[in-house]
This record gives structure tokens, C-alpha cells and sequence, in this order.
């Protein structure tokens, strides 16, 4: 898919297909009014006659629309202008593109980025535009012996922006689209395939070949025996039941001017499957916890828009690749193990395995010297109650830090929610026999959690996002939602202080 930016009058276009908006109810936007006049009121008449009233999402494909150079015009409907919010434009577009993708028209021109929608400008239109567009055409059929193949699919997409000063605002905008699509792109592959293909090996191999690409990348991996030395001992005995080697991949990114600063660090758990261990998971939905390794697969896929945009800072991520299995070499409720930074964690539920990963993997980043870290993991199921799919659980004891992310979620459209992370939620870990219990119980389950994982970050500002309601969608479009790929390289660009918008 190529997309570009013009800016130009839509009667001058000679394209497939020209797409321009209709507001609720029968209201020509400017560029349709445009197109109105010079085909001698062709459009207005059509509306008048009630082919289109203008309801959101309503599409109208004409051909060879009088005076009109391009061979169609779709007509979108676009709502009550004064209506028009961010939700409902991404939905126009989404819309847009899969009618464009079935007319057989294999480029157009697209005017809805001109459209006015409340408190953005041409920079977040067009970026939005085409993640959009690159999220819409995705389909996960790798391993589908016949692939849904479309005739004449779209290729080439140009959004018109109102004036040529703002054509390099929206080549950014282009550059940053593709790159955090591509991203999620990477993030939804790696999270949708099936978990005896997708492992901790392969989530490492996946990592290796991305350094393979940039030489800005290097990456190595830490399996069992060096795990062992290094007393990650929580994250091993999640991993101990089963037959795939529990393997962390480092992935080093080296874009500051300076080598030598502060990384920003990024945690992923990568439970490639969870079925609860010993503490069996019920059957209903059991192959959903093949997702499991979806805060993994984000850190992967931001890793790569990272990449892409070669952004001038330094990050390093860490894959927490492991697989919680019942056998009869699985950890087990009762046992007492020493993590990495030397506290004693009773286990009262193998599963709740990923804060026992994750706070090896929380120590083991000390050595970075890290800027600030987040983890992201699709943690506790009580964050899909308290928030649902909408917003990922974000707590931080930082709150300089905890305001960044939560800025970055609304810029990039993948929203966070902060929960409370008081000292008063601490109790509920408390153990008769050890220094903490891996269990705080029903109530705040996601709060009990994120205070786990608070107890092993005490060198350095940290971040928890909570992705369990967030990472995969369940149900009939069951499959990875590419999230928190944006707004974590939405966290990395700020910081980088990279231009975007006006
Ligand atoms: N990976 C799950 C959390 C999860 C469950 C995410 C459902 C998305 C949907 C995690 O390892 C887990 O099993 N958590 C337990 C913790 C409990 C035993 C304290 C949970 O949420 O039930
Ligand atoms: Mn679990
Ligand atoms: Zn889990």
C-alpha cells in the first residue's frame, strides 16, 4: 500500500476514484460542493432525490459523474457535521476503505482528511487515516491453505490536505502512520499465531530477525542455565512444567546521538500459553491464553516502529518469553521461591504466573541504568472487569511518568485509564510464611498486581499497562488489536522530541 499527500481541487483529479464526504442530513461538505458545481448540480440532485441522507458510514459509488476527470466519486456519509468526533471519523474511514477495496478501484484520492474534526489537525487526520487504512486491509491467513484474495485491491491512496503549506506536516503524518501500523502489524502476527508455533523460541527468532534489518538493533537472548545463575528463580518455575525453554530476548536499540544515555526500558510478559499450571484454567476460551504473551508482542511491535522512524534515543526491551504448564515438574501452590532481588514469594496460585516473571525481568533491567521502565502485560483478568477492551490499566507511582503515558494514549488513539496504586493495597499480599503471597484475592485484582510488581522497581521510575482487556479481540473478529504498540512509540516519540503536528 503507498500512500502520499496533495493538495489540489477535486474537479483536477484524474484517479479511480475520488472520495469526498456528505453531512446529515443531505449537506454537502466543501470539496463535495465543489464537485457540485462544475457537474452542474449532478450531486445535489442525487441527494435531493434521497439516494444519500448522510448518515455516518452511508456510502454512494457514481460513475462518470458529469465534468469529473475521475472515473468514480464515492460519496461517504459523515454524520451531523458538528457531530463529528474522532471515534466517528476513524469509523468513516475504516468504512471507506473496505467499499474502495471491493469497487475495484485500486487508488483514489481521498478528501475526508479535510473534514473538521473537533480538536485535531491535518497531522492526526492523515496519521489517523492511515493506520486506519493499514488496520482495516489486515488479515491474519498465513496459515489458511486459501487466502482471502481480493480482485483488484486497493494500492494507492493520496489524502488531499487543505493547503499546500501543510503537505510536509502531512508527510510526516504519512511516515509516522506507516511506521506504528507496521508496527502493529508485526505485533497482531506475532500475538495471533498459535502457541505451538509461536513459543518463547519463536518469539526470540522473531526478535533476531529484526536485527537482521537495522543495524541500529542487536539482540540476545538469556535461556535456563543463564537464568539459573543469575537467580531468576520465579521466572523459572513458571516455565518448569513445560517442554519449551523459558527464554528472555533482549532486544538493544541505539538511536541517541549519545551511545552511551539512559535507555528508556520496555517489559513485555510473553507467556506464549497460560493454561493456569497446577491452578487449571476452566476449558471455556482456554486457546484466547495463547495471547497471553500480548504485552511481548506490543513491545516487539514498538520496537520495530521504533526502528522505523530510526528515532534518536535509546531503548532497550525485554521479551519475557515463558509457557505455564501443568506436569509433573510444575511449580505448585505452597511452594516458596526467591526471586532475583532476594524477596521470598509464596506461591497461592500458579496462576498468577506473569507478575512472577515480570519481577525477574523488573530486577535483571537494574543493570541498564534505565531512564524509566514499563512493563505492559495482559496481567489479571480483573482489569478486563474493571475496564473492559476500551482502556488498558495504567498505574505508576510516578506521576510526572504516569501523565506522559496517559497523554500518549490520547494522542495515539490507544487510550489508558490510571487505576490507584496506594500503599494501602500492599496488605492484601501479606503471607504468614513469606515476604509476600503472588495472591491478592477478588477485590482490585489488577491493583493486588500492579503492587507485586511495584515491590521490585524501586531503583528506577516505572509504569505498568495492564493490556488484558485491550491486546486481542474475542468473539466473532477474534484476533490481536495490534494495542499498546501505539501508544508506546507514541511515549517514545514525544520523548525523542521528534516535530509532528503544528
Ligand atoms: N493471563 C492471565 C490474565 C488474563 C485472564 C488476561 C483473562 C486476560 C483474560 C493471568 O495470568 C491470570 O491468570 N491471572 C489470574 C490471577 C489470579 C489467579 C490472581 C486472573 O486474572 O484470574
Ligand atoms: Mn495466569
Ligand atoms: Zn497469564
Amino acid at each position: 500500500m503507498e500512500f502520499s499527500v496533495k493538495s489540489g481541487s477535486p474537479e483536477k483529479q484524474r484517479s479511480a476514484c475520488i472520495v469526498v464526504g456528505v453531512y446529515e442530513p443531505r449537506r454537502l461538505s466543501g470539496i463535495a460542493e465543489q464537485l457540485d458545481k462544475i457537474s452542474e448540480g449532478y450531486i445535489s440532485n442525487l441527494l435531493r432525490r434521497g439516494d444519500l441522507e448522510g448518515k455516518p458510514g452511508q456510502m454512494l459509488l457514481l460513475h462518470h459523474v458529469p465534468n469529473v476527470l475521475s472515473e468514480r466519486v464515492l460519496l461517504v456519509g459523515c454524520g451531523k457535521e458538528r457531530e463529528l468526533d474522532e471515534r466517528q471519523y476513524k469509523q468513516i474511514i475504516a468504512k471507506t476503505i473496505n467499499t474502495l477495496n471491493e469497487t475495484g478501484s485500486m487508488e483514489a484520492v481521498c478528501f475526508l482528511t479535510e473534514l473538521h474534526v473537533k480538536g485535531r489537525d491535518t497531522y492526526w487526520k492523515v496519521r489517523q487515516a492511515v493506520e486506519t487504512t493499514k488496520n482495516s486491509l489486515y488479515s491474519f491467513d498465513a496459515l489458511k491453505t486459501r487466502k482471502g484474495e481480493t480482485r483488484r485491491p486497493l494500492r494507492k491512496l493520496v489524502f488531499n490536505v487543505p493547503t499546500r503549506r501543510e503537505l510536509p506536516v502531512g508527510e510526516r503524518a504519512i511516515d509516522h502512520g506507516v511506521a506504528v501500523s507496521d508496527g502493529m502489524h508485526l505485533c497482531r502476527d506475532v500475538a495471533n499465531m498459535p502457541p505451538n508455533i509461536c513459543n518463547p523460541a519463536y518469539l526470540a527468532s522473531q526478535a533476531r530477525q529484526m536485527a537482521e534489518t537495522y543495524d541500529t538493533l542487536t539482540v540476545t537472548t538469556i535461556g535456563e542455565e543463564q537464568m539459573e545463575q543469575l537467580g531468576m528463580h520465579t521466572y523459572l518455575a513458571v516455565g518448569r512444567g513445560s517442554a519449551n525453554e523459558s527464554i528472555m530476548t533482549v532486544m538493544e536499540y541505539k538511536g541517541a546521538e549519545d551511545q552511551s544515555a539512559k535507555p528508556i526500558v520496555l517489559v513485555g510478559k510473553g507467556l506464549t500459553f497460560d493454561s493456569g499450571g497446577i491452578s487449571l484454567k476452566p476449558g471455556e476460551a482456554m486457546d484466547e491464553m495463547k495471547y497471553d504473551m500480548g504485552g511481548a508482542a506490543g513491545v516487539i511491535g514498538a520496537m520495530k516502529s521504533i526502528c522505523e522512524m530510526n528515532l534518536p534515543v535509546n531503548v532497550v526491551a525485554v521479551l519475557a518469553g515463558c509457557e505455564n504448564m501443568p506436569s509433573g515438574n510444575s511449580y505448585r501452590p505452597g511452594d516458596i521461591l526467591t526471586t532475583m532481588s532476594g524477596q521470598t514469594v509464596e506461591v497461592l496460585n500458579t496462576d498468577a504466573e506473569g507478575r512472577l516473571v515480570l519481577c525477574d525481568v523488573l530486577t535483571y533491567v537494574e543493570r541498564f541504568d534505565p531512564e524509566l521502565v514499563i512493563d505492559t502485560a495482559t496481567l489479571t483478568g480483573a482489569c478486563v472487569i474493571a475496564l473492559g477492551k476500551h482502556a488498558s490499566g495504567l498505574f505508576s507511582s510516578h506521576n510526572p511518568l504516569a501523565h506522559e503515558i496517559l497523554n500518549a494514549g490520547e494522542q495515539s488513539g490507544d487510550r489508558a485509564w490510571r487505576m490507584p496504586l496506594w500503599d494501602e493495597y500492599q496488605d492484601l499480599l501479606d503471607s504468614p510464611f513469606a515476604d509476600m503471597t503472588n495472591l491478592g484475592g477478588r477485590p482490585a485484582g489488577s491493583i493486588t498486581a500492579a503492587c507485586f510488581l511495584s515491590r521490585f522497581t524501586k531503583k528506577y521510575n516505572w509504569a505498568h499497562i495492564d493490556v488484558a482487556g485491550s491486546a486481542w479481540n474475542s468473539g466473532a473478529n477474534k484476533g490481536s488489536t495490534g494495542r499498546p504498540v501505539p501508544i508506546l512509540t507514541q511515549f517514545v516519540l514525544n520523548r525523542a522530541g521528534v516535530e509532528q503536528g503544528e
